[in-house]
């Protein structure tokens, strides 16, 4: 596995366009089994994920293809209904392609997605919803096995509202005979990208970025192209390193209004921020200050993948800042590899308390997973001299080119092999 080789104290400086987003093209990859003919997808990032999810519509016998940032899929050739194991462990959010193989073809056979680094991910919002909608669930040998011979439109009230399980409900849902009415509903912009996607497509459905989703089911169309809305978790991270590296970044390609929760955070540890249309311009003296408590909610609230890197960038500010993280478990065990570098960091169940320190100081630290790795590179790039992060096949699941970007703001990184 790689590893990341970073000299910090660099002040950055420069403007980069943001990479689509990755929770977004994954449901979007799991909804072009429900076209009838390509879907074309566009802004799609580089990623270990999406290979991931590429070679799972591949082993179902969708042609896909990628040319730069476009991916094309063509379902109909589609085979199989089954996932097997190896393909399902690659990806953690594979089991999003439940609900479309299931409207697809009657049944989807895939192995339990077991535990990840966040903790135990159950999976009993999105079973709930395909019940609801008439599909039968057993556990066999390991694998779950969906069944419906016809999907029934339903009324869906998710206990609390799941992303996975809403994209789920929605996916197996335009594939229902009738209204399903989703209740509850995760209200996150992937969601309202998902809708967009389905609306193109021929779908009827209302209602996403609100908490009631009106799905009406019915065959969709033969060709659709999408452009895959930008990543507001690689847009906070970038903001994150240089608010406390310092310097001047300007962001183009983002939707401002999904980062407003991190905006205000990084406003309130003392950067100047500015929004323009699609942009925003952050400039930071790399003097914070602790900020208000942050408590990570589902959409609009602060979010739990943001929380990682923010953290990162208030170990050197004036203060303690206090995190409450509501949506993970274990969303905090990158802090023990942020202490290896002199963070003041203490965590008391949900809670963490992040005292600044005047200077981290580079180490050699591993990713312990996506987000908590990329916090790593926020604090190499801040930190006294040389840092390396191993374990950086996390970090490549969600950042398309982090290496390379960060170098264009003037960052000494590289990748070791
Ligand atoms: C998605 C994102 C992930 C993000 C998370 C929360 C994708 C591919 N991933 O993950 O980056 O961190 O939203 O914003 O979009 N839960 C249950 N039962 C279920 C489903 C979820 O109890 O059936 C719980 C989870 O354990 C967790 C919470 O609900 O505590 C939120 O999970 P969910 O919104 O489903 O996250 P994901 O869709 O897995």
């Amino acid at each position: 596995m790689g590893k990341l080789k970073i000299n910090g104290g660099k002040r950055l400086e420069g403007t980069l366009a943001v990479q689509g987003a990755k929770n977004s093209v994954l449901p979007i990859l799991s909804a072009s089994i429900l076209i009838a003919g390509e879907s074309i997808l566009k802004n799609c990032p580089d990623l270990k994920d999406v290979d991931a999810a590429m070679a799972i519509l591949r082993h179902l016998g969708c042609q896909v293809t990628r040319s730069g940032k476009d991916i094309y899929i063509d379902a109909r050739t589609l085979t199989t209904s089954q996932i097997p194991d190896q393909l399902m462990r690659e990806m953690r959010s594979s089991v999003i392609f439940l609900g479309a193989i299931l409207g697809r073809t009657g049944e989807a056979v895939l192995s339990m997605p077991g535990g990840c680094e966040l903790g135990p991910r159950p999976i009993d919002l999105h079973l709930k919803a395909l019940r609801a909608l008439g599909a039968t669930i057993e556990e066999r040998g390991g694998n779950i096995v969906c069944r419906a011979e016809k999907l029934r439109g339903a009324a869906i009230n998710l206990d609390s509202p799941s992303v996975g399980a809403t994209e789920n409900a929605m996916l197996a849902a335009v594939c229902a005979t009738g209204e399903t009415v989703i209740t509850n509903a995760a209200r996150e912009p992937e969601i309202v990208d998902l809708q967009n996607f389905l609306v193109k497509a021929g779908a009827e459905i209302t209602g996403a970025g609100t908490s009631t989703i009106t799905v009406s089911g019915g065959p969709l169309g033969v060709q659709v192209t999408h452009k895959i809305l930008p990543d507001r978790i690689v847009a906070a991270t970038y903001l994150s390193a240089v608010a406390c590296a310092g310097g001047r970044l300007e962001l183009t390609d983002i939707v401002p209004d999904h980062i407003e929760t991190a905006l205000n955070c990084l406003r309130n540890a003392g950067c100047q921020i500015q929004v323009v249309g699609d942009r925003v311009q952050l400039s930071s003296d790399g003097e914070l200050r602790a900020i208000s408590p942050v408590v990570t909610r589902p959409y609009p609230g602060f979010p739990t993948d943001a929380q990682p890197c923010l953290v990162a960038a208030l170990t050197v500010a004036q203060g303690t800042s206090v995190f409450i993280e509501t949506i993970f478990r274990n969303r905090y065990r990158y802090v023990d590899e942020l202490r290896r570098m002199g963070a003041d960091i203490k965590l008391e169940g949900r809670a963490a308390m992040v005292t600044g320190v005047k200077r981290l100081t580079g180490t050699s630290v591993a990713a312990t997973d996506l987000r908590g790795g990329a916090a790593l590179v926020v604090a190499g790039l801040a930190a006294d001299g040389e840092t390396t992060v191993g374990e950086i096949d996390h970090i490549e699941r969600g950042y398309d080119d982090l290496t390379g970007a960060l170098r264009r703001l003037g960052a000494d990184i590289s990748r070791l092999a």
